[in-house]
């Protein structure tokens, strides 16, 4: 054992460690509150555009029209993928993930930006809304490429969330769809010191750029326990299959420990306040759709959740109705992540910068519980395995 240890108390998943003071996004996990800049989920939900609520991230105010209007444009400018990228794209197997391929093709956007290091702020926000606005287009050509298909140029016009939804089929969204997509962008823009977003300060505090800071978030966000619920949250809706088989599969599924997908969570102990949100523009977009069958398991399944799981801190969480409402849009599950990073870029790009304002190199310590003045063996007297 070290004879260096000292008293220390380890601070496991970082529970409850501050990180830095921030202006960019609460939650009241008690009160079922969030907000971006002061500025509740709901009226944000109701009243905002995805770009706008970029805008009031990162810059940290509500934008006047003509700023709204000049930020537009520029997202929409930055849209287009050179042809290095594209070619690197269609190079890629087909069976890829598309989490793998953002990952690959965000961090090859560095490669052909000349000045990808710069101490300048706005310089660094720039890069980042680049990639901001290329995302769904990578993710949009790897998914026309994978089905044999060729990739649209975004079309001028159209916002990031109606574009996405174009480059995706090849048809423009009808506007209620396109609202429902930005909507969702919205909802996953921001949530604090998640753990994607701590991996993206990690590396913005090493003054690293901009396309190393948003890779690593992508990294983090593709683990099932952060950015893959969704897609598991509707696999499980998918394998129930029918509002009539709800109770039986979530009393198993309890009974042997399994967890019901889109319930629960670190911060809430109450319902997450974008789950509700989500439901009722899910079951707005099922009726409209007139594919009611998947939402209506997905009430069930919450239903029969609630009822044996009251008396619990266990609720909905914004993954409970995504997968069903993105699903409904015609969107493949397993770009249900990505679609994350395309709005969380956002929240990513906003705590990068506001870290940086005032930086400090993010190393903590492991307590070592090793050995220490162990003697090198030669060959032939080693164990070939750890030697207690
Ligand atoms: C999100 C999540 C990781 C947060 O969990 P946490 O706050 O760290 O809580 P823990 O994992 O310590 O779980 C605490 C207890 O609640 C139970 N629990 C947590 N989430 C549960 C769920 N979705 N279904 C059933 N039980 C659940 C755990 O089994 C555990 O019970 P135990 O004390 O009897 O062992 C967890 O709720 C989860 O795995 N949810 C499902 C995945 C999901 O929807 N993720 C999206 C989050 S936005």
């Amino acid at each position: 054992m070290c004879a260096f240890r000292e008293p220390v108390v380890i601070h496991k998943g970082l529970d409850n460690v501050y990180v830095k003071e921030s202006k960019i996004c609460f939650i009241d996990g008690e009160a079922s509150k969030l907000f971006y800049r002061g500025y509740s989920i709901e009226d944000l939900a109701a009243n905002s555009t995805f770009e706008e609520t970029v805008y009031l991230l990162i810059y940290g105010w509500l934008p006047t029209r003509v700023q709204l209007e000049d930020f537009t444009k520029r997202i929409e400018s930055y849209r287009t993928l050179d042809q290095p990228i594209l070619q690197l794209i269609r190079s890629l197997p087909v069976k890829s993930d598309p989490m793998d391929v953002l990952r690959t093709a965000v961090s090859a956007l560095g490669l052909y930006d000349a000045h990808p290091l710069t101490d300048d702020m706005g310089a660094r926000i720039d890069k980042g809304l680049q990639i901001l606005a290329k995302t769904p287009t990578i993710i949009a050509s790897f998914d026309r490429i994978r089905n044999g298909h060729q990739p649209l140029q975004p079309k001028p016009g159209l916002r990031q969330a109606a574009d996405f939804l174009y480059m995706l089929s090849g048809e423009e969204p009808e506007a209620y769809d396109a609202h429902v997509m930005d909507v969702a962008l919205i909802l996953h823009a921001e949530h604090e010191m998640n753990a994607s977003t701590f991996a993206c300060t990690v590396t913005a505090s090493t003054l690293a750029d901009m396309y190393s800071i948003i890779t690593s978030g992508i990294g983090t966000l593709r683990g099932p326990l952060h950015g893959g619920a969704n897609e598991e949250a509707l696999r499980t809706v998918m394998e129930v299959g029918d509002a009539s088989k709800a109770e039986e599969y979530v009393a198993d599924a309890l009974a042997h420990k399994r967890r019901i997908m889109g319930f629960g969570h670190r911060v809430y102990k109450t319902w997450d306040p974008r789950y509700l949100i989500l439901k009722n523009l899910g079951r707005e977009l099922a009726v409209k759709k007139k594919e009611t069958k998947l939402f209506d398991t997905a009430v069930a399944i919450e239903t029969s959740a609630r009822k044996h799981l009251e008396g619990s801190s266990i609720f909905p969480n914004v993954d409970s109705y995504s997968g069903v409402v993105f699903h409904t849009l015609g969107i493949p599950t397993d770009l249900f992540t990505p679609i994350f990073v395309m709005s969380r870029i956002s929240g990513w790009v906003a705590h990068a910068i506001e870290y940086l304002q005032a930086n400090r190199l993010i190393r903590p310590k492991a307590l070592y519980v090793g050995k220490t003045g162990l003697s090198y063996a030669p060959f032939d007297s080693r164990a070939g395995e750890l030697e207690e």
